[in-house]
């Protein structure tokens, strides 16, 4: 009696000591962030409760259960997990080829039965096949004997997996059959185990979607616009390669400067994902604004149409005077002067249409003389409007015919920003000076824009893009580990002297990564390749302008010049420059420490 109260007392003891493993794994497990750590840990500490010689950890996938970590003492195997090499095993069928649940596999059994199944020796089992075991030991040497196959279950949910456990050992590392005692305590393993992995499956694919939805949104920008395409995937790529590069420092301004954690990785990725998630609202027709009458269409058009009605006046002139009896050639020089004039200003407007070149004072007093040509309406300009623009024409109508110029800027011709819209900004800390008008569309005003197209209250509206960023992030929740990601993205036009915008912040205020995204802002633009309107750029040609940056204090020297002597730039311009921007840089022109090797030639 007293050696059966004994032995009781030492199995009550094992069965504790059990106990608390199970309990020890499961808080160990809960904390555990990785998958495929998690996976090992389930696996090894199976393995550690039932002295099992090796054992296997399956998941559900449509292909089938597929092998996630195999390990073998006596065979010294250890693939998968953190071992580096993965299981490049077929994954178990689920289904016989004709489509019935597979129950001669035990794994498959146990995971459609969701039970937990115990074979003392795969030899003498009937129920399963096991020729594929035989198969595997007759080439190793080994003997599969005895198996604990249990299904990974999370409370709740549909089986996700299965542990499978092979050769149970004694004390002296005999094989002997799994005892029965043993199969609760890696049940409860399983249970806990299969809901901190179900959860983790949750997370990932939760932020598998919410990357996706974010690239969405990237590529929906990206798409908007033929001039700017490919520009929110390319700036991630290379912010992403310069933060790389910037951690890798040890020494120097930016040794203190490191991403060291996985989180902070995806922060800053969707940060610079993110960067123009405002460009959504930018209209198109301002951002592609080809011509500086360009509306929603190239009101050059409209003009032409008006110089055509003066020609046809010139040649009314000619016939009248005839008939009044003036000499038919007199009248026909001065038609031709006046048709030859018509010509010469409307070739003057069409060029000053296009916006390349500065325009020069004289031009614009030319512009405005061409303007004040006289001609007669005779229909109703309010006819045919549509209501918004109805309401723009203020006053009575004018009496018919009316007198009117060749260009004009008029009332209609000016859209008043709505009062209070701006409310989305409030308590932003925007800086940048708001034009009081929404759009001018008037026609001397735009052609007399001094450089390129865009009028003051057009180039307001793109530079909105990135206040509409900040509006946009700051307004969502991001949990703690992305909180960073509204800085990330709003503050690449800022310069590290206070010119930027929307913020007018200065070095104190930017950090690194914000930094980098400056960088990287601007380098992708200058090398974009898919621009239709301009040839692009060669590689040295954009290191060149992107120098003037830095000489102006507008973006960071130190990672300009990590930009040049890490090779970052070469890097980025073979993915994704074309071959025929790919031409030598000599970076030591310009870095402000003389690189320690030469730059090889580009090929
Ligand atoms: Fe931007
Ligand atoms: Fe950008």
């Amino acid at each position: 009696m007293k050696q059966a109260l004994g032995s009781k007392t030492q199995a009550l003891g094992e069965a504790q000591a059990k106990l608390t493993r199970v309990v020890d794994l499961g808080i160990a497990m809960a904390a555990e962030r990785d998958a495929a750590r998690l996976m090992e840990m389930i696996l090894l500490g199976a393995k550690e409760l039932t002295n099992a010689d090796g054992g296997t950890l399956y998941t559900v996938t449509p292909e089938g259960l597929a092998f996630q970590i195999l390990r073998n003492d006596t065979l010294g195997v250890v693939l998968g997990g953190s071992s580096g090499t993965a299981v490049t095993l077929p994954p178990v069928p689920l289904f016989e080829p004709g489509g019935a649940l597979n129950h001669a596999n035990v794994v498959s059994h146990a995971v459609h039965e969701n039970q937990t199944v115990i074979i003392d020796d795969a030899y003498d089992s009937t129920g399963f096949d096991f020729s594929g075991t035989k198969v595997f030991d007759a080439r190793t040497g080994y003997r599969s004997t005895s198996f604990m196959t249990v299904p990974l279950k999370p409370r709740g949910g549909d089986v996700i997996g299965a542990l499978q456990l092979i050769n149970a050992r004694d004390a002296q590392g005999k094989t002997i059959p799994f005892p029965p005692a043993i199969q609760r305590f890696v049940e409860a393993l399983a249970a806990q185990a299969a809901t901190i992995l179900y959860n983790l499956q949750l997370l990932d694919e939760q932020e598998r979607l919410m990357d996706s939805m974010i690239q969405l949104i990237a590529g929906a920008i990206d798409s908007k616009s033929p001039y700017t395409g490919g520009h929110c995937e390319r700036v991630p790529e290379l912010a992403t390669m310069l933060a790389e590069a910037a951690s890798a420092q040890t020494d120097g301004p930016l040794a203190d400067f490191a991403f060291t954690t996985e989180a902070e990785w995806r922060e800053f990725r969707i940060g610079a994902w993110l960067h123009d998630c405002g460009k959504v609202v930018t209209p198109e027709y301002v951002v592609d604004k080809a011509t500086k009458l360009e509306t929603i269409f190239n009101r050059i058009n409209e003009v032409r149409t008006r110089f055509e009605v003066l020609w046809r006046d010139a040649e009314i002139e000619r016939l009248e005077a005839v008939a009044a009896g003036i000499d038919p050639e007199d009248a026909s020089r001065l038609r031709d002067a006046r048709q030859q004039r018509l010509k010469d200003d409307f070739a003057f407007i069409a060029e000053c249409n296009i916006g390349g070149e500065f325009m020069a004072p004289d031009k614009v007093d030319r512009l405005k003389a061409i303007a004040a040509t006289p001609w007669v309406r005779h229909f109703d300009d309010r006819l045919g409007l549509g209501h918004e623009e109805l309401k723009r024409f203020t006053g009575e109508p004018a009496v018919l015919p009316a007198a009117e110029t060749l260009l004009s800027d008029k009332v209609h011709h000016v859209i008043p920003r709505e009062k209070g819209l701006h409310k989305l900004y409030a308590g932003l800390g925007f800086k940048n000076q708001v034009p009081e008008n929404l759009y001018n569309m008037g026609e001397v005003y735009n052609l007399s824009v001094g450089r390129g197209t865009l009028t003051e209250e057009e180039r307001f509206k793109i530079n909105e893009h990135i206040m509409q960023t900040i509006a946009m992030l700051e307004n969502l929740p991001f949990p703690k580990h992305l909180s960073r990601v509204p800085e990330y993205a709003g503050t690449h036009h800022e310069t590290l002297i206070g010119t930027g915008y929307p913020r007018k912040l200065s070095a104190a205020d930017l950090s690194v990564p914000a930094r980098i995204m400056a960088v990287a802002d601007i380098f992708e633009a200058l090398t974009a390749s898919d621009r239709p309107y301009k040839k692009a750029k060669t590689l040295s040609e954009s290191v060149k302008i992107l120098s003037f940056f830095k000489k102006d204090g507008h973006i960071d020297g130190d990672i300009f010049d990590l930009f040049l002597t890490s090779g970052v730039y070469r890097r980025y311009a073979a993915r994704f420059l074309l071959p025929e921007q790919l031409d030598e840089v000599n970076i030591s022109a310009y870095v402000t420490r003389p690189a320690d090797e030469t730059e090889p030639a580009l090929t």
